[in-house]
Formats: C-alpha cells, sequence, structure tokens
C-alpha cells in the first residue's frame, strides 16, 4: 500500500501521465505519429486491442504493437478487449507489452488472469466498463497496480465522455490512495473535461481524438498537464 507521505507526494510532484490511444492516430503514418507524441510529451502508449467479440471492432494486432515498439522507449500500455485475455498473457508480454489490462468480465478468473500478468514481468490492471459497479471489482483491486475506468463504451475513438461516471471515479480515487494503483481514465477526456476527472483523483490519462486532432500534440499535452496541476493543487 503507498504510504499517506508518497502518495500526497506524489500529487505535489504532479505526476501525472497522458497515455495517447494510438487508435486514434493517423495509421497511414502511423510511424511518424509515435515518434510526435513521444517527442511532444507523452508517458505511456495506449494500444487498444480488439477482438471483434468482446467489442463490436477489431484493432491493434501484432503489427501495430511491432511498429509502437520500434518507434518510442515509451512503456506500452496495452489495453486487451478480448474475450479469454488469460489464453494471450505472454504472447502480449512478449510483444513488449508492460502493463495489461484486463476486463473482468471477459476472464475465466479475472484473478488468476491479473497474477499470470505479474508472474509474465508486466503491471496488471483491469478496466472496468461504465455498467460495472466498483463493488463488483473490489477484491482484484489489491492485485493491480493501474485501474482503467472507462468513461464511454469500449470499442470507439472518438466518442462523448460520460459525466455520470464521475461519482464512480471519486470512489475509484479513494481506492487508488487505499491500495496505492494509479487510477486512469478511459474516454472522451480533453482539456475542457480533465479537470473534472483530476479533482475526483485521476492521475493518469488516457487521451485519443482530443489529442490527434489537435494541430499541435505538444502544446495539447503541456495544456493537459496544466489543466491538472491546477486541480491537483
Ligand atoms: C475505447 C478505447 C479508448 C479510445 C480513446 O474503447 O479504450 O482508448 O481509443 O479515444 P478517445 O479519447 O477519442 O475517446
Ligand atoms: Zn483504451
Amino acid at each position: 500500500m503507498l504510504s499517506e507521505y508518497k502518495y500526497w507526494r506524489n500529487i505535489m510532484n504532479r505526476q501525472i501521465n497522458i497515455r495517447p490511444s494510438i487508435l486514434c492516430a493517423n495509421h497511414g503514418s502511423l510511424a511518424d505519429e509515435i515518434k510526435s507524441v513521444t517527442q511532444a510529451g507523452a508517458d505511456y502508449i495506449h494500444i487498444d486491442v480488439m477482438d471483434g467479440s468482446f467489442v463490436p471492432n477489431f484493432g491493434c494486432g501484432s503489427e501495430i504493437i511491432k511498429t509502437v515498439k520500434a518507434h518510442t522507449h515509451l512503456p506500452l500500455d496495452v489495453h486487451l478487449m478480448i474475450v479469454k485475455p488469460e489464453r494471450y498473457i505472454h504472447f502480449f508480454r512478449e510483444m513488449g507489452a508492460d502493463v495489461i489490462y484486463i476486463h473482468p468480465e471477459a476472464c475465466e478468473n479475472a484473478a488468476d488472469t491479473l497474477t499470470k500478468i505479474r508472474s509474465a514481468g508486466a503491471a496488471p490492471g483491469i478496466a472496468i466498463n461504465p455498467g460495472t459497479y466498483v463493488e463488483q471489482v473490489l477484491n482484484l483491486l489489491p492485485l493491480c497496480d493501474h485501474v482503467l475506468a472507462m468513461t464511454v463504451e469500449p470499442g470507439f475513438g472518438g466518442q462523448a465522455f460520460m459525466p455520470e461516471m464521475l461519482g464512480k471515479l471519486e470512489e475509484l480515487g479513494l481506492l487508488a490512495r487505499k491500495h496505492g494503483f494509479r487510477l486512469c481514465v478511459d474516454g472522451g477526456i480533453s482539456v475542457d473535461n480533465i479537470k473534472k476527472t483530476a479533482l475526483c483523483g485521476v492521475t493518469d490519462f488516457v487521451v485519443g481524438n482530443a489529442l490527434f486532432k489537435s494541430a499541435d500534440y505538444a502544446k495539447t499535452i503541456v495544456a493537459l498537464r496544466t489543466v491538472c496541476g491546477l486541480a491537483m493543487a
């Protein structure tokens, strides 16, 4: 568990992590997009893996992960939106995944899958769907280094942030403090709404369209950090 001192020190140091979602990049120039967000000051690269079964879309298979890995030194944040992810933990770890999120409802045994991720040498995390209550995943939180709170239905970039998730974020913010996991939001995050999530205790932010559709990635990342910094001051 993170000590009270370390928690506040993190906040004071503004340990804010911006995690660009490569799903929303221009895949016609993927290598340049990865290099640009890396140089612009991102902290992780978020990769959405979708199997057309757990979510009604396909995305980011092994070829994309290889391209990302080849063009950045940043850690890879791999969000598995696939059925029975336990089958592929070693596969994604070998591809270079540093953080691996699973959706508990997609697993035969979510706790075992998280243990498997840790034994494979990656940091385990769960992704929590908008319809899933915190109580349903309480037993998994102590096993996680990262928790991804979905603020859209998973499957597509460019959807609107769901403000009704703020209550859940607040609840998770307190639990992040208790258990020491990093709390990350995923879905519809922009300069306009990031502050509301930071005030709930969120420190990590997946950003897709709001970053990749912006004219200047570095300026957008600075703007996102600045708003969070003010919220945490
Ligand atoms: C949605 C994905 C997100 C998405 C984020 O299923 O998990 O990572 O690509 O994109 P924006 O920020 O545009 O909602
Ligand atoms: Zn994601």
